[in-house]
C-alpha cells in the first residue's frame, strides 16, 4: 500500500510568453516538473501519474525520457485542479493507497516536507501543505480550528476577515488515493472562477466526519514559477542551495557563486571545482578530483585524482580513469582514458579509447567524422601520440607505439612501433638570407613609386 504522486500540469503558463508548456521550461538543466517527480520519490511511489493539458504531447515526453515508469493523463480542458486531479484516477484505478498531489510548476517542495505530510497522514484523512505567506496576494487561505483545517477559501471567494489570513495553500495535498477521487466526485463549480477547485474537498470531508490538517513548510518551498523572471530566479535559488549543499558535502570551491550545477550532479569530497565551472546534466566527479577554472562537464564521469582544465570541455560519454590529466582548450566525447593518460593541451578525442599512461600531444585531433559515420580510435597503454597528429578513424595505435608530430595516420600502428606521415623536410642552407634581400630591395623599390 504505497503512495502514488499525481502532479498536475496541465496548465498553459500564459505568462512565460513561450511556445513550449510552462514545465518544461529548465531549472539547473530539468525541466520543472522533474523536480517534482524526483522530490516525491523519498515517499517510494509505486505509481507516477502527470496530468498533461497545454502542449500534452511534448510533456509527455519530457516526462517519460525522464522516467518511462511514468503514467500520462490527459486533461484536454482545463475546468480546475480537482478536475485536474481526478484524470488521474484511471490511471490508479488499482491503487490502493495514498495519493499525494503535487504541481509541476513548484519544483522546491522538500523531501523533508513530504515525510512530514505522510506523518500527518497517520493521524489524519486529509492534509494539506500550508505555509505562512509574507505576502498572501491571490492564495487560497487555510481556515484552521486548531489542528483541524475546517476549510479552504480561494481568494476570489475569499470575505475580508479571510483574506486577512496569512496561512495560505500551497496546493500540495495527500489523502487516502480512493478517498480522494470520491471527494472530488462532490466537488462542484459555483465559484467565482466556475472552476473545480481541488481545495473543496476540505470542506467536503469535513461534513462526512473526515478530518483534515495542514503541515506548514517554508515559504520558499512553494515558489512557483510563471514568468521568465520567476525561472531566472528559481535557478538563482536552486545553485544557492546547492553550492551550500557542495560546501557541506566537503567540495572545495573558492568561488561557490560562480559554480553552476545541475539537478543530478554528484561530487564527492575532497574535489576542488575551481572558478566558472559549468557542470551540466549526467556529471560524477570522485573524491580527491580538481576540476580547474572555466571547465564545462556534461554526462562524463571523471575519477579520483584526475585534474581537468582549466578551459577543458568534457562532454557526454567521456570516463575520465584515476590521475588522468585533461588540459586547456580540450575537448573529450564519447571516450575512456585510461589511468594516468594525458592529454594536455589543445586537443580533440572523440569516439575513442587511451590506454594507461598514453600521452597526447598539443593539437592531436581524433577525425572520428566522414560527415555520414562516426568511428572509433584505439590507442593502447603507454603510446606516445606527436603533437598535432591526426588520427583518421577507424584506426589503432598499439602499446608503445609512437606517432611523429603533424603525423596524418590513416593505418594501423602495430605495438612499439613508430609512425611518420607527413613531407619530408628540406633545408636550403643560406636561402633565407637571400630571400630576406630580395624582398627588401623590392619593398624600396616599391615605396619610392608610390611617392
Ligand atoms: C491554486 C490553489 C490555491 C493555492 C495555489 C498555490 C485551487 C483551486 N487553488 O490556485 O489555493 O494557493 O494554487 O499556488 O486549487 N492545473 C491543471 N489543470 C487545471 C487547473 C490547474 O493541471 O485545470 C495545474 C496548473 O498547471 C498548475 C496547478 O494546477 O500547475 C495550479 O493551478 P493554478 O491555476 O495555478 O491554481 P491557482 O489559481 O494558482
Ligand atoms: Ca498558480
Amino acid at each position: 500500500m504505497g503512495t502514488a504522486l499525481i502532479i498536475l500540469a496541465a496548465g498553459k503558463g500564459t505568462r512565460m510568453k513561450s511556445d513550449k508548456a510552462k514545465v518544461l521550461h529548465q531549472i539547473a538543466c530539468a525541466p520543472m516538473l522533474v523536480h517534482a517527480l524526483r522530490a516525491g520519490q523519498v515517499l517510494e511511489p509505486d505509481a507516477s501519474v502527470v496530468v498533461v493539458g497545454h502542449d500534452g504531447n511534448a510533456v509527455a515526453k519530457a516526462v517519460n525520457a525522464y522516467d518511462d515508469s511514468v503514467q500520462i493523463a490527459h486533461q484536454t480542458e482545463q475546468l480546475g485542479t480537482a478536475h485536474a486531479v481526478s484524470q488521474a484516477a484511471t490511471a490508479l484505478k488499482d491503487h490502493t493507497g495514498d495519493a499525494i498531489v503535487l504541481y509541476g510548476d513548484t519544483p522546491f517542495i522538500s523531501e523533508e516536507t513530504l515525510l512530514r505530510m505522510a506523518e500527518a497522514r497517520k493521524k489524519h484523512d486529509v492534509v494539506v501543505l500550508g505555509f505562512n505567506a509574507a505576502d498572501p496576494g491571490r492564495y487560497g487561505r487555510l481556515v484552521m480550528q486548531g489542528d483541524t483545517l475546517e476549510r479552504i477559501i480561494e481568494f476570489k471567494d475569499a470575505d475580508e476577515a479571510t483574506r486577512a489570513i496569512s496561512f495560505c495553500n500551497s496546493g500540495v495535498v495527500a489523502a487516502n488515493a480512493n478517498q480522494l477521487f470520491m471527494l472530488i466526485d462532490a466537488v462542484g463549480n459555483n465559484n467565482a472562477s466556475g472552476e473545480y477547485y481541488l481545495t473543496d474537498i476540505v470542506e467536503i470531508a469535513r461534513k462526512k466526519g473526515l478530518s483534515a490538517t495542514a503541515v506548514a513548510c517554508d515559504e520558499t518551498e512553494t515558489m512557483g514559477i510563471n514568468s521568465r523572471a520567476e525561472l531566472a530566479q528559481a535557478e538563482a535559488a536552486f545553485q544557492a542551495r546547492a553550492r551550500v549543499q557542495a560546501l557541506d558535502d566537503g567540495i572545495t570551491l573558492p568561488a561557490p557563486e560562480t559554480v553552476h550545477f545541475a539537478f543530478d550532479t554528484v561530487i564527492g569530497r575532497d574535489t576542488i571545482v575551481e572558478q566558472n565551472v559549468v557542470l551540466g546534466p549526467g556529471v560524477t566527479v570522485e573524491s580527491g578530483a580538481h576540476i580547474r577554472a572555466f571547465s564545462h562537464l556534461e554526462g562524463c564521469h571523471v575519477s579520483r585524482g584526475a585534474i581537468v582544465g582549466p578551459y577543458a570541455r568534457l562532454r557526454p560519454g567521456t570516463e575520465l580513469a584515476e590521475d588522468t590529466r585533461i588540459g586547456n582548450f580540450v575537448e573529450i566525447k564519447n571516450a575512456v582514458i585510461d589511468e594516468g593518460a594525458k592529454v594536455n593541451h589543445l586537443s580533440y578525442v572523440g569516439d575513442a579509447h587511451l590506454g594507461e599512461a598514453t600521452n597526447v600531444g598539443a593539437g592531436t585531433i581524433t577525425c572520428n567524422y566522414d560527415g555520414v559515420m562516426k568511428h572509433h580510435t584505439e590507442v593502447g597503454k603507454n603510446a606516445f601520440i606527436g603533437s598535432n597528429t591526426m588520427l583518421i578513424a577507424p584506426v589503432t595505435i598499439g602499446d608503445n607505439a609512437m606517432t611523429a608530430s603533424g603525423s596524418v595516420i590513416n593505418k594501423d600502428v602495430p605495438d612499439g612501433a613508430m609512425a611518420v606521415a607527413r613531407a619530408p623536410q628540406v633545408t636550403k642552407l643560406g636561402f633565407a638570407l637571400k630571400l630576406f634581400e630580395m624582398l627588401k630591395s623590392k619593398k624600396i623599390k616599391r615605396d619610392k613609386g608610390a611617392e
